[in-house]
């Protein structure tokens, strides 16, 4: 009877064992939101970092700004410009310049989307580090081009649009008598959102300004808000004696910012009646008072008594 148990505990951690191993062998894929500064990455992020083998970085500089987080780690560049004409077929483009440089940045992508998948097939773990939130204007074609199933996981970051949001300590999907906020970019042919048809809807706007033209926006602007209507501009939001806010109104912004020479690629615009008005709403929320009740609760006690 007892070697019969012994046995049977055997075979049980046995199988235990051979369950195990191979998911200790599994490799993982992680696109990490690292922050808009490194104290601003999550502890899951930080968690999944320390376990990653091989990096992705778009810049070199990046791994210079995050050289004690990924020391001892392989570098691979996965280059910003790997991105052209990604989901276009390069037979589909006028010019022969713009089917050779497509077809190029194809190649690119799939050797780096090789490596990534050789190296999770090996059992290491692969993280692609992008600054801010990478599903606010990040990379993602890698995710898109392994296969569905391909072991891989996305961890959020502290990107520019909550650190700027923060920094000015107001919401920016509260306006007063507004209930929505745009996020957007510089107009690019052939997109159909043109900025100017989102401003029609005098909503607050978060825009990040990659490409910008302040003048041109804020012309764009005039025709559309108030003329007294506060904007900012946050440069290195969230980053820790860097950050700056700049803040004027639409019909002065241009003749009173040196918007020339903000950060580069460090800032953000505000658009919105939300940076004054704060949480207030037109309406007092009491439209909403049931539901606030049912989830929420009532007011309590506090300053009754
Ligand atoms: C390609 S987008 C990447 C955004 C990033 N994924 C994020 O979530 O912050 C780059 C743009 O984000 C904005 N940005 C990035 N970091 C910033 C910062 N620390 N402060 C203000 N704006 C920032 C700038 O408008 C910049 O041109």
């Amino acid at each position: 009877m007892r070697i019969a148990i012994v046995l049977a505990l055997s075979i049980l951690m046995a199988c235990g064992a051979w369950a195990q191993a191979p998911e200790a062998q599994q490799g993982m894929f992680y696109v990490i939101g690292m922050g808009t500064t490194p104290d601003l990455l999550t502890l899951r992020g930080a968690a999944a970092l320390e376990k990653c083998d091989m990096v992705l970085l778009e810049n070199e500089s990046d791994a210079e700004f995050w050289a004690d987080l990924i020391e001892g780690k392989e570098v691979v560049l996965a280059y910003h410009a790997a991105r052209y004409f990604y989901g276009i077929d390069p037979a589909d483009l006028d010019t022969e310049e713009q089917r050779n440089m497509a077809e190029q940045a194809a190649q690119v992508r799939q050797s780096i989307v090789d490596r990534v998948a050789q190296a999770v097939a090996e059992g290491r773990t692969v993280g692609a580090l992008q600054w801010g939130d990478a599903m606010m204007y990040g990379a993602t074609w890698y995710l898109e081009m392994l296969p569905e199933d391909f072991p891989s996981e996305v961890i959020p970051g502290v990107g520019a649009m909550q650190a700027a949001a923060a920094a000015v300590k107001r919401n920016p999907v509260f306006g007063y008598d507004t209930n929505s906020v745009v996020v957007t970019q510089a107009d690019f042919p052939g997109r159909t959102d043109l900025n100017e048809q989102l401003m029609e809807t005098g909503t607050s706007l978060v825009v990040f300004t990659m490409h910008f033209d302040y003048p041109g926006f804020f012309e764009q602007l005039a025709r559309h808000y108030p003329l007294d209507t506060p904007v900012a501009v946050v440069e290195w939001a969230g980053i820790p004696g860097m950050e700056n806010v700049i803040r004027s109104t639409v019909g002065e912004f241009v003749s009173e910012v040196d918007y020339e020479n903000l950060a580069p690629d460090a800032h953000l615009l505000l658009v919105g009646k939300f940076l004054e008005c704060g949480q207030g709403r037109i309406d007092g929320l009491a439209a909403g008072q049931a539901y606030v009740e049912r989830m929420h609760g009532g007011m309590g006690d506090a300053g009754t008594e």
